[in-house]
């Protein structure tokens, strides 16, 4: 296959390192793998709410005045360095968010390796990455589905399994239909829990039910939806919890946290911030974690749950690689169910 020089690319640029972002399609090199590279021909990139923060300049990327953006993508290893031994041409491949992070406890290094932050993203008809930041995707997922996976699936397996410690039976509570929210849901249903879900509106509450939902709450009609997770439960509250609302929830998470639970803090929907009951925590024996995505080892122990389990990710919608700066806006409005996904071709 003879293989492009130049190729179309999504960048962020602002003028100096700091403020907003605006994105432009621009020709950029191909450029061929060294010794232990791989190229990918990017099939399909998804977008996480962190997109939105970078775009604004609410997100720390270092101090850069252009990015290609997006963490999460998936495609078909096209070509290799000579030295490299994970891969060959004709895989089917997905990125992992954190480059450097391989398994174990994250390094400084390691947090500073993000793709669409810290390194050049997935926005990208090409993208050129070492083999060590690449894991290979099942036959049974589309490019699309596997898109969906590496900043928001790893999350939500992350807090719910790695640091988590969910068991078959469980009640799991999550926050909002988003990207992390939604997958945390298939995950917990496909392990045998009873998934309680929020969200502000009814019609995403019955795409959640049909989902695996046992239990669901409008939090626009119920501010003090603690009380209604109660409900659900009989008094005992959720055994874990994925709190991506941040400063405005997280009062109301803690207080849905069953005895000897454990909340997962992800996210600031809502701003991050907020007070740690620490009395109370201590009294319920509880666990609170901070988790920033995962490791390679994460993403890999994930797509074998999916595997076993037969998960489909959700894909709200695939909007055109030509396109692109409609997704953007789409997430901004916040209609949408699960993941945003843009096709590249
Ligand atoms: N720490 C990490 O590693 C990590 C990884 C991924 C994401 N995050 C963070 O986690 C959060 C979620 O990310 P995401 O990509 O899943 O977001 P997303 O896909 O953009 O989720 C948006 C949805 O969140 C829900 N939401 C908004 N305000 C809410 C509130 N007050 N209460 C409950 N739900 C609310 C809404 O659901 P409804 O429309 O149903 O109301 C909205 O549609 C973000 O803050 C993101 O930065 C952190």
């Amino acid at each position: 296959m003879t293989l492009p020089s130049t190729q179309k690319q999504y960048r962020l640029v602002r003028s100096g390192h700091h403020g907003s972002f605006t994105l432009s399609l621009v020709g950029a090199p191909v450029r061929p793998p060294g010794e232990h590279e791989v190229l990918v021909k990017v099939h399909a990139a998804s977008l996480n709410r962190r997109d939105i923060f970078v775009v604004h300049g609410q997100y720390p990327i270092g101090p850069r005045d252009s990015v290609v953006p997006l963490s999460d993508g998936a495609g078909e290893v096209v070509a290799i360095g000579p030295g490299v031994k994970r891969f060959r041409a004709g895989d089917r491949v997905a990125a992992i968010f954190f480059q450097a992070w391989l398994s174990g406890r994250p390094s400084p290094q390691v947090l500073g390796s993000a793709l669409g932050g810290q390194l050049d993203g997935m926005l990208s008809q090409y993208v050129t990455l070492g083999e060590q930041g690449l894991v290979k995707i099942l036959p049974d997922l589309s490019y699309e589905e596997a898109a969906t996976l590496p900043c928001a699936g790893v999350t939500a397996w992350n807090g719910l399994f790695t640091r988590g410690r969910l068991q078959r039976g469980d009640t799991v509570l999550l926050e909002g239909t988003g990207g992390v929210s939604v997958l945390g849901l298939q995950l917990a249903a496909a392990a045998g829990a009873k998934p309680i879900i929020t969200s502000s509106q009814d019609g995403k509450l019955e795409r959640a039910t049909a989902l695996g939902a046992v239990g669901t709450i409008n939090y626009k009609k119920h501010p003090d939806w603690e009380k209604e997770v109660r409900a659900l439960t009989g008094g005992l509250g959720a055994h874990e919890i994925l709190e991506v609302g941040g400063k405005d929830t997280l009062a109301h998470a803690l207080a849905s946290l069953a005895p000897g639970g454990h909340i997962a803090l992800i996210g600031g929907l809502t701003g991050f911030g907020g007070d740690v009951p620490v009395m109370a925590l201590i009294a319920s024996n509880a666990t609170v974690s901070g988790i920033y995505v995962g490791s390679r080892a994460d993403f890999e122990a994930l797509l074998d749950f999916i595997a076993k389990h037969h998960v489909k990710p959700v894909v709200d919608r695939v909007v055109p690689f030509s396109s692109a700066p409609d997704a953007f806006k789409l997430m901004e409005a916040g209609e949408f169910f699960g993941k945003i996904v843009i096709g590249v071709q």
